[in-house]
C-alpha cells in the first residue's frame, strides 16, 4: 500500500528566490560576451546545472563554438562569482512565505525532508537561510550526472531517504523539475504559473500546506 512518507523540495524558486539571482548573474554574464537574456528564456534555464545552462545561452547567441572548454569552465566560474556575490546578504529573513510552517508541520507529521537541487550551492544556501537541520537528506548536486528533468536528482533524494519514490510527493517551480518528479514516479506539487503535468498548482509558496501535500499524494 501506498503511504505518504516523504516530501522532496526543489530549492532554488521553492524555499528561497535565488532563482532572481541566478537570473541576473547569468544576465551579466551573457551580456560580457554580447549575448542578451530575458526572464522568458531564463524559465528554460531553471532546474539545468551550470554547465548545461551555460551551453543553452551561448547557443541562444549563436556561440556555441566560439569557446573552448577551458573557456567554458571559465565563464561558468564567472557566472557563480556573481551569483555568490547575489547571495552574500542570504539570511532566514529571504525564506519565502509559508516554508518554515510547512518544514515543521511536515517534520511534526513524523514525515522526512529531503532537498533535491542541482545546485552546488545548495548547502551553502541552506545553510544562509538557517534551515540546514529542517532537512534530514540533501541530494548531492556534485554526484548528478543528469540534470532535471532527468529523475535522477529526485530518486538520489527517496533513496536518501530509505523511501520508495512512490510514496513521496516533490514541490517544484520549473517545468523540467515537474517533468523530473514525474518521471521519478512521485506526485508533483508546482509553484508558480504556466506550469504543466502537475498533480497540483499553486500561485506562491504561502499556500503550500500539509494538508494539502496530503491531499494531493491520494490523488
Ligand atoms: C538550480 C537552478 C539553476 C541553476 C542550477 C545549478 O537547478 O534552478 O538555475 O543553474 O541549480 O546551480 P549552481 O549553483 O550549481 O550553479
Ligand atoms: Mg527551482
Amino acid at each position: 500500500m501506498r503511504q505518504l512518507e516523504a516530501v522532496i523540495f526543489d530549492l532554488d524558486g521553492v524555499i528561497t528566490d535565488s532563482a532572481h539571482f541566478h537570473y541576473l548573474a547569468w544576465k551579466k554574464l551573457a551580456a560580457d560576451i554580447d549575448i542578451e537574456i530575458d526572464e522568458a528564456f531564463n524559465e528554460t534555464l531553471k532546474g539545468i546545472s551550470r554547465m548545461d545552462s551555460l551551453d543553452l545561452i551561448l547557443a541562444k547567441g549563436g556561440r556555441e563554438n566560439d569557446f573552448t572548454l577551458e573557456q567554458k569552465e571559465e565563464l561558468a566560474a564567472k557566472k557563480n562569482a556573481h551569483y555568490v556575490e547575489l547571495l552574500k546578504d542570504l539570511s532566514p529573513a529571504d525564506i519565502l512565505p509559508g516554508i518554515k510552517p510547512l518544514l515543521d508541520a511536515i517534520r511534526a507529521a513524523n514525515l522526512k525532508i529531503a532537498l533535491a537541487s542541482v545546485s552546488k550551492n545548495a548547502p551553502m544556501v541552506l545553510a544562509a537561510l538557517d534551515l540546514t537541520d529542517s532537512f534530514d537528506y540533501l541530494a548531492d548536486a556534485a554526484k548528478i550526472t543528469h540534470s532535471k528533468p532527468d529523475p535522477e536528482i529526485f530518486l538520489v533524494a527517496a533513496a536518501g531517504l530509505g523511501v520508495e519514490p512512490a510514496n513521496a510527493v516533490g514541490i517544484e517551480d520549473a517545468q523540467a523539475g515537474v517533468d523530473a518528479i514525474k518521471s521519478a514516479g512521485m506526485k508533483a506539487i508546482g509553484v508558480g504559473t504556466g506550469l504543466v503535468g502537475t498533480d497540483e498548482l499553486v500561485s506562491d509558496t504561502s499556500k503550500l500546506t500539509l494538508a494539502m501535500i496530503q491531499k494531493v499524494f491520494q490523488i
